[in-house]
């Protein structure tokens, strides 16, 4: 399962990038609208040049037309953009357009294995379940990822799956036992992934016991 960072904020990308984990990330008009009032181009240019691979940019037009027009724009703004588009009726005919122009589409605000079916049937490169927003209301978010994925796999369909909406780091564990392919954390969660206490108490335990015996000689050769 590939890691992408579901965010807007650059510092928290730069970083993600420089840990040498994530290889995308997904935004959506709440998550940029938090960086301030911002160049929404510019500030997607940046990303894209800061992110190996697909930089999830949304449309926010309501009608085909206007969709088909707003990712026509945000693809010349770099090469690894792919145009987020909610699965609406809408939705659907704009990804049908534009996956036939080889324009890669995610298709977000997916709460419904029916949704999913028809982003796949409509050619979109990727289809996003909302889990934690599933989980909000009262139902089990990451079963939807269960079904897509074994929707996608039994049909040998090339859709794949970014586990959305995701809250904690079992939704990521979940969601890597479902197969999903991706799955787009915010900030929090990445660093939440790396920490365990006993590799802290393990690091200062290996530390002390080396200093005591060793003093400060290190492997480097003293200069
Ligand atoms: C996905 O691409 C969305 O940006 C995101 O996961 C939405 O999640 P939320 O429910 O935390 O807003």
């Amino acid at each position: 399962m590939r890691l992408f960072l579901d965010t807007a904020n650059l510092a928290h990308i730069r970083h993600g990038i420089e840990l040498g984990v994530v290889t995308g990330v997904t935004t959506n008009p709440s998550l940029v609208s938090k960086e301030g009032k911002v160049d929404y181009k510019a500030l997607v240019k940046e990303i894209c040049a800061v992110v190996p691979g697909p930089v999830s940019t949304e449309v926010l037009s309501l009608e085909c037309d206007g969709m088909v027009d707003e990712a026509h724009e945000i693809v010349t703004w770099a090469e690894n953009i792919a145009v987020k588009i909610p699965a609406t009726t809408e939705g659907l005919k704009a990804t049908s357009v534009l996956a036939k122009e080889g324009i890669k589409v995610n298709m977000t605000l997916c709460f419904s294995l029916n949704q999913a079916i028809l982003a796949a049937q409509s050619g979109a490169a990727f289809v996003s379940p909302f889990v934690g927003r599933l989980d909000d209301i009262g139902e089990n978010g990451m079963d939807l990822v269960v079904d897509i994925v074994d929707y996608l796999s039994y049909y040998n369909l090339p859709t794949q799956v970014i586990a959305a909406s995701i809250r904690h780091t079992a939704h990521c564990l979940s969601a890597a036992k479902a197969g999903a392919h991706i799955a787009t954390v915010p900030y929090g969660v990445l660093l939440q992934m790396v920490a365990h206490p006993l590799t802290d108490i393990g690091v200062r335990r290996f530390t002390d016991d080396w200093n005591k015996v060793m003093g400060n000689a290190g492997i480097l050769p003293q200069q």
